[in-house]
Order: C-alpha cells, then sequence, then structure tokens
C-alpha cells in the first residue's frame, strides 16, 4: 500500500539521515529523496492512481511526511553547519572591542613641554632622581646649615654625609642638573642650552602640593646671555603652550642660586588677567626664575667675568593644570590613578 510505504520511507531517511557527515553528503541525499525525481516526489505521484475516495487522506499524509523530512534535513543542516553548530568556538563572531588606553596627561604634557624648548634650541637632559647634596644646594651658593635649605623640605636618604659630596637625597628640584651640565661643556669653553624634565621629591602633600612632581628646567650659559632672552624664551613658551593671548609677568623674588631672581605669573585663563575668584588679582603662578649666581658659574666651571647665564624652574603638574581651564581641584587626582579621572584626558 502507498501509504505503507511512504511510512517506511520515512523511517528510512531519518535512519540514513544520521549518518550523514557533511553538508555536500546532505545535499545529495536531499535531492535523492526531496529533489524532481526524488524517491519521496515520485512516491507521492503516486497518488494519482489511487481511488478518489483515498485521495483527501492519503493527500494529508503526504502532505504531513513531506514536512517532516524538510525539517529534519532543515536540523540536520543547522548540525553540520561551522556557524550554527554547538562548538564553542565562532571564527565568524565579531571580536570584543579591545580597550585603548593613553599615555598619562603628565607624559603628554612632558612631551609638549620638551617639543616647544627644542624649537628654540634647548637640548633635553635627565639629572638623577637621588642626588648629593653638593649639587641639589651646596654647588647652587647654599652651604650647609644655610637657612634656604629650608624651603626645599628634603628627602634624605643618608643620615650623615657621605664622602666630599655630603648627604645623598631625594631631588628636591631639577636646578640640581645645573652644575652637572655646565660641566660637561666648560672645559671647552662651550655654550650650555639645557631642558631637564625630571622627578622632584618634598616633603609636602595636600591639594596643591604632592610629594613627587616633575619640574622642567631651562638653563643657557653663554657669553651674552641676557633677561632680554630669558623673557623672549618665557614668553614663546607661554604663548605655544598656553595660547598667543596669554602674557607673562616677573615678580622680584629670591633664589640662592639667580641674582636677580624672579618669581614668573601666567595671566589667569578665565578672566584673561582682570582678577577673578580663583586667581585674585589676575595672574597665577608658573614657578622661578633668574640670571645664574656669579658663585653658580664658578662651580660649573665657568668664568663669571666672561660669561653669563639664566635658568627657570616650573612644575610641570601646576603648570598642566594652568592650561585649557582643567580648574583640577586638587593636584594629587592625577596620581592616584583612578582610571574614571584618567580617562577623561
Ligand atoms: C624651585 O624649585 C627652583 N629650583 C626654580 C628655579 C630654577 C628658580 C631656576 C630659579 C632658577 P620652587 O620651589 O618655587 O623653585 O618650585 C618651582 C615650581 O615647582 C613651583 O612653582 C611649583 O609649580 C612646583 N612645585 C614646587 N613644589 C611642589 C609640590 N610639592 N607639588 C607640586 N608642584 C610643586
Amino acid at each position: 500500500m502507498l501509504q505503507d510505504e511512504l511510512i517506511f520511507l520515512k523511517e528510512r531517511v531519518f535512519k540514513e539521515l544520521q549518518g550523514l557527515s557533511t553538508l555536500e553528503e546532505l545535499e545529495v541525499f536531499d535531492t535523492h529523496i526531496l529533489g524532481r525525481k526524488g524517491e519521496f516526489t515520485m512516491l507521492a505521484k503516486e497518488i494519482a492512481s489511487v481511488p478518489v475516495s483515498e485521495k483527501p487522506i492519503l493527500g494529508q499524509i503526504i502532505n504531513e511526511i513531506k514536512k517532516t523530512l524538510s525539517a529534519a534535513f532543515e536540523e540536520k543542516k543547522k548540525n553540520l553547519s561551522p556557524r550554527e553548530n554547538n562548538s564553542p568556538l565562532d571564527v565568524t563572531m565579531p571580536g570584543a572591542e579591545q580597550y585603548i588606553g593613553h599615555l598619562h596627561p603628565i607624559t603628554y604634557a612632558i612631551e609638549e613641554i620638551e617639543d616647544i624648548f627644542k624649537r628654540l634650541g634647548f637640548v633635553r637632559a635627565r639629572y638623577n632622581e637621588i642626588e648629593w647634596d653638593y649639587y641639589a644646594f651646596e654647588a647652587l651658593n647654599m652651604p650647609a646649615d644655610h637657612p634656604a635649605r629650608d624651603e626645599w623640605e628634603t628627602f634624605f636618604i643618608s643620615e650623615k654625609a657621605v664622602g666630599l659630596q655630603g648627604r645623598i637625597l631625594l631631588t628636591p628640584h631639577t636646578s640640581s642638573g645645573q652644575v652637572r651640565e655646565m660641566r660637561k661643556y666648560s672645559n671647552e669653553g662651550l655654550p650650555v642650552r639645557m631642558l631637564n624634565i625630571a622627578k622632584t621629591y618634598r616633603r609636602q602633600i595636600d591639594i596643591s602640593h604632592l610629594p613627587m612632581f616633575h619640574q622642567f628646567e631651562g638653563l643657557v650659559v653663554d657669553t651674552a646671555a641676557s633677561m632680554a632672552e630669558l623673557v623672549g624664551v618665557l614668553d614663546y613658551f607661554v604663548k605655544e603652550f598656553f595660547s598667543r593671548d596669554r602674557r607673562i609677568r616677573l615678580r622680584p623674588y629670591h633664589f640662592r642660586f639667580t641674582e636677580p631672581s624672579f618669581e614668573v605669573d601666567i595671566s589667569c585663563t578665565l578672566c584673561s588677567g582682570k582678577g577673578c575668584a580663583y586667581c585674585k588679582d589676575g595672574w597665577t603662578e608658573l614657578g622661578g626664575a633668574g640670571m645664574v649666581h656669579p658663585n653658580v658659574l664658578s662651580a660649573g666651571g665657568y668664568d663669571p667675568a666672561e660669561y653669563t647665564g639664566f635658568a627657570f624652574g616650573f612644575g610641570v603638574e601646576r603648570t598642566y593644570l594652568m592650561k585649557n581651564n582643567l580648574n583640577i581641584g586638587d593636584l594629587r587626582l592625577l596620581y592616584t590613578n583612578d582610571i574614571r579621572f584618567l580617562e577623561q584626558f
């Protein structure tokens, strides 16, 4: 009977499907059973020769079996497809997006500062974080027990002097590189044009003071280094690093290693120098500067009767925070490594 033959065929197809292991085999088998001249199709055509009274029931059975077989072929196809099987590895899936970080904002600032001074002929140097008392103080015209040393709130590493150059300390300012740099060139009477950017340390911590911070220090020694050039260099830096409309002001100050000495202020970003709640009088401090003291030139091996020099030293962190109205209320945020803070830069 046709009905039995159809059911028999269905069961055979189910069994044979299980044995197939590639999509190609499945495709051939599909055509062989359900194709235009396939076994099932041919068998189904025999409905034409059954008595009319049996046709409706048989027609229904044929449709049901065809649906079941088609679904079984589909299911098998899914299982054999690499994209839709249950393998844990799906090479076609889009990858998880990588988190791309960036350099620390202070590293960006250092790169930019270096780049600006390079254009003026300054050569980047890096001097010691661990330093002798001699280079940090003595050679800078601050003899042992001089009260001016107190301002540098120094971390000492050795309790007593180690050899002729005194105690070992964490350098509290980049000025300790001045005499080291001069001694590299003074023997041959060559000029100096140094930009020393390095880590510095002080026993201070509050919203505007860090125990570890960076300074950038410019030093020029030549036969005609002048105040006018110092002002020109600082003005160029300020206009490049901040913006064209920012101005600088030199305020008389006192450092033992420069004479005369100044503090350098910059016109406030918020009020353009008019005076506001942030800056009070329209200016904010950048750092110290001055003409190199004759005793320091001598310590570096230059004859002060023949050579003059100028120097300046600014804090990188504070300078950076005066850029772009960042107005960050607490310097320490820069080093708490909180990604929510850092990723904003
Ligand atoms: C000096 O350190 C001098 N060596 C600068 C100098 C160089 C003067 C050459 C003349 C010639 P002062 O102590 O003011 O100066 O520090 C300079 C700058 O470093 C400050 O204006 C400030 O921006 C930064 N600074 C100082 N202490 C800290 C601190 N604890 N945390 C963050 N920044 C600081």
